[in-house]
């Protein structure tokens, strides 16, 4: 089993009842009852399964992984009962950009971690790549976060905020599935 792999099927079974499930850009993902995350697991059954790898940080300064490692909490914490799944395929001309340009993007112009760190710790994350896996993934990346009930303004501020920026031009698909456990 590889340990960094995670799976995300939606169907009729699973931790978490879906309770929205729409498309921000591009095409959505049907429409489903339950979500199960999960290292491995039977794929009967399944409307659609979505895999990712936890992987290493592709943009991070030291000083900003310091400063994460400080504040935030892990996924799975009991009161986070709230959560949501969003899966991102950037374009071709991200792609196309050279390691420095895209951090430019990322960070410098659209400030995704120094806006991301408002929601700490309340909201905890995790997130899986996808594009190495196949030729045929769907999707770039796979973004999971929970937060407790209380903080769900919070985390809709905070998507409101990241899809105003420069980066989000470059996306080209994106759903957004919220659950509760
Ligand atoms: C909760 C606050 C958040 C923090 C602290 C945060 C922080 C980060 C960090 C540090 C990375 C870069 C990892 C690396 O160096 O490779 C990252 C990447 C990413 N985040 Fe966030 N993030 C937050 C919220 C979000 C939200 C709400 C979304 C989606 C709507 C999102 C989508 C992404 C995506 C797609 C990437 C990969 C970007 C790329 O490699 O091109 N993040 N985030």
């Amino acid at each position: 089993m590889n340990e960094r792999l995670w799976f995300f099927r939606g169907g009729a079974r699973g931790d978490f009842r879906v309770t929205a499930l729409r498309a921000i850009r591009g095409e959505s993902l049907p429409e489903v009852e339950r979500l199960a995350v999960e290292r491995e697991g039977p794929e009967a059954g399944a409307t659609f399964t979505l895999r990712g790898v936890v992987s290493n940080e592709r943009y991070l300064a030291r000083s900003e992984r310091a400063e994460l490692a400080a504040v935030q909490a892990a996924i799975g914490r009991p009161e986070a009962r709230h959560g949501a799944l969003i899966p991102i395929r950037k374009s071709a001309e991200w792609w196309a950009l050279p390691q420095d340009e895209r951090r430019a993007i990322f960070e410098e112009r659209s400030h995704h971690v120094a806006v991301g760190f408002r929601a700490l710790p309340a909201v905890a994350r995790r997130l899986h790549h996808c594009r190495d896996l196949g030729a045929d993934e769907p999707f770039d990346f796979l973004t999971w976060f929970d937060f407790s009930p209380e903080d769900g303004q919070r985390f809709d501020d905070l998507l409101g905020a990241l899809r105003e920026t420069l980066e989000w031009q470059y996306v080209e698909r994106e759903v957004e599935l919220r659950v509760e456990r």
